[in-house]
């Protein structure tokens, strides 16, 4: 056999990652926490403006930014546009982590944490968060004190929809200054949660935001890093120059002008999650308590079965069950009240074949 040109040791040691991410279009979409009732019409306006002048053109994001710098209450130079949050964090492990260095992660949480950590050969160190999902913070702040790069934290989590208090942040904040600790708040509009503010107080805060989640823009790739002007400065010098699109560009300033679709947004998840929790303490299922747009429930055996069986009725979900070491657990995204009712209805079809184990600690 022809031998292949090796890649880097780092990416050789790397497991793929391949999300299902193909055939979706036109099923009850509850597998990747987007935004069921779409995007504001104000930005399918703003794309249908967009003139050959602009998409001809390398974009220019100075406006952009600015507005969005004014709209969120901080300073031009405190933000960066990337291309998802996927860029940010890819960024931020470029800008900080040399091979070798620590990063600090405590699991479940978002894969490609660990994916970019891997990716720069840095020394992954892992928590675990609790039985009910719970934060560790006795071990955090243990690992904090062997001053890992970085530390990345969903707030809220996913998979499991926890939320970190103000109390216990401000404490890994100060645990640690030579730490950055990475506060993702992809899904912070539905958690009336968020450390912005805190930005001018700690000099080792980043926090990464996306239009992905509540404002519906997953297809076109827009997320933001807020830190300190030093920081920040550090990350733009290893920014390529035109990491956001002219669409994503008109997109954001459109989507920032409509508060009321966001808020519509969070009202609906609310039905959503309410009928959801319902439908599956009826029919006892456990699940966590979640702060996002989606659940994490346990199915325990039958995980993988169920969510191939709800696909086969065009109904995606989740499967997390490789998360917490096989033990079954299911993510759904949390749609309109008529998809939790769907995919209700479709799991009360599967289920009475057998019954869930019941696994639960
Ligand atoms: C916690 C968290 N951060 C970031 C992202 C990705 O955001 P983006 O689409 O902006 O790359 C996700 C997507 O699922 C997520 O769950």
């Amino acid at each position: 056999m022809k031998r292949t040109i090796r890649a880097r040791k780092a990416v050789e040691r790397m497991r793929p990652y391949y999300p299902p991410l193909e055939g979706r279009f036109g099923k009850v979409r509850l597998d990747f926490n987007e935004n069921p009732l779409g995007c504001s019409p104000a930005v399918r306006r703003a794309l249908a403006k967009l003139g050959a002048d602009a998409i001809s053109m390398y974009p220019e994001q100075g406006s952009v930014r600015a507005k969005m710098a004014k709209a969120l209450g901080v300073r031009t130079g405190e933000l960066l546009l990337t291309n998802g949050t996927d860029e940010a964090l890819h960024l931020l492990v470029q800008t900080f982590v040399d091979a070798g260095e620590r990063v600090l992660l405590a699991e479940p949480t978002y894969a490609m944490y660990r994916f970019y950590a891997e990716l720069a050969g840095a020394r992954i160190e892992t928590l675990r968060y609790g039985a009910a999902s719970e934060i560790p913070m006795p071990a955090i702040l243990a690992a904090l004190r062997r001053r890992p790069r970085l530390f990345f934290l969903a707030n809220p989590n996913s998979p499991t929809g926890h939320l970190a208090s103000y109390a216990q942040l401000r404490r890994i904040l100060k645990a640690a200054p030579r730490t950055i600790i990475v506060v993702d708040e992809a899904y912070h509009e539905f958690s009336d949660m968020t450390v912005l503010p805190w930005l001018r107080r700690y000099g080792n805060l980043v926090v990464t935001r996306t239009f992905s989640k509540a404002a519906g823009m997953a297809g076109l790739r827009l997320g933001c890093i807020f830190a300190q002007e030093g920081l920040a400065a550090q990350m733009r010098k290893a920014q390529s120059p035109y990491p956001v699109n002219v669409a994503a560009l008109a997109a954001a300033e459109a989507a920032l002008g409509d508060r009321a679709f966001i808020a519509r947004t969070i009202r609906e998840t609310r039905r959503g999650r309410a009928h959801l929790e319902r439908g599956l303490a009826r029919l006892g299922i456990r699940y966590f308590p979640s702060a996002g747009n989606f659940v994490l429930a346990q199915f325990g055996e039958r995980a993988g079965e169920i969510v191939t069986a709800l696909a086969k009725q065009r109904v995606l979900v989740r499967d997390r069950s490789s998360d917490f070491g096989g033990e079954g657990y299911v993510r759904i995204t949390l749609g309109t009240t008529r998809q939790a009712r769907r995919f209700l209805r479709e799991l009360e079809r599967i289920l009475p074949r057998k019954p869930i184990p019941r696994t639960f600690r």
